[in-house]
């Protein structure tokens, strides 16, 4: 059986979620998706995700959830993390980190889909344990009868992400990177069988600086005086890729990306 999956990079503010919840009432029907992976961790003002909103997110067609390194900006979302099966913490935060490792979800058709998460090391923040060492750990946990495994790395350095695509090539169904906020070109299936791309892009508005309203970030820029860099609110889009999986092998036989325009003049 050929399952569809819609991944969904970075959601951020109000601008994201809105456009997340109109391009998923869309995409989803036109194009069968069977699971849908979103990474939230900018929806809350463009840091963390409240448990108000992982219910909205649920509701509006998110099926598994991963965060990164600003998981625990709101701190109501810590109970959620331990107590729900469709939402991650990055992996490779220390062993007391609350949060489930692996995120399960039950397709409509049947097989299940697993989702990982891991942060880059390269100019990130919080210091974390080895990314590939993690992945390969927590991928020993994941039950033997799913087979469509989605692995998300979410780093600042492109080659990090390019690494971990070759890492686990042939091991899972996805690699996909996030945390740039910018969609890039060079989504493929490799050779062993995982579909890859180094960014997504986010889910929010792109008159921006990567979602934050750009007059302040590059004042801030130019001046060296820090400022609130508040969400920016015009040209929001949904950006992902939609990924084809052979659900008894677990290959990927395609990848595309896909960008669904909200209104132009914001949401
Ligand atoms: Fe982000
Ligand atoms: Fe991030």
């Amino acid at each position: 059986m050929q399952l569809k999956l819609l991944c969904v990079g970075d959601v951020v503010g109000n601008p994201g979620r809105r456009v997340l919840k109109a391009g998923l009432e869309k995409l989803v029907p036109e194009h069968g998706i069977d699971c849908v992976i979103v990474n939230a961790e900018n929806s809350a003002a463009g840091s963390g995700l409240t448990a108000s909103q992982y219910k909205k997110l649920v509701a509006a067609g998110a099926n598994l959830l991963t965060l990164g390194d600003h998981v625990y900006r709101r701190r109501d979302i810590i109970p959620v993390l331990e107590s729900e099966e469709n939402i991650v913490r990055p992996a490779n935060l220390p062993m007391q980190a609350p949060g489930k490792q692996i995120g399960l979800f039950e397709t409509a058709a049947g097989p299940r889909v697993a989702v990982i998460s891991v942060l880059g090391r390269m100019f990130m923040k919080p210091p974390t344990d080895c990314p590939f060492a993690a992945v390969d750990r927590v991928m020993k946990k994941v039950p033997a009868d799913v087979k469509v495994v989605v692995v998300e790395i979410h780093a600042e350095a492109t080659s990090e992400k390019v690494a971990m695509g070759w890492h686990l090539d042939g091991r899972v169904s996805v690699v996909f990177g996030t945390h740039t906020h910018i969609p890039t070109a060079d989504e493929h299936v490799l050779p062993g069988g995982s579909a890859y791309i180094t960014d997504l892009g986010m889910t929010g508005p792109y008159d921006s600086v990567l979602g934050r309203d750009k007059q302040r970030v590059v004042g801030t820029m130019i001046s060296g005086v820090p400022s609130a860099f508040d969400v920016a609110e015009h040209d929001a889009r949904m950006c992902g890729v939609i990924v084809s999986v052979d659900s008894t092998t677990g290959k990927a036989t395609s990848i595309e990306r896909v960008c669904y325009h909200g209104d132009a003049h914001g949401m």
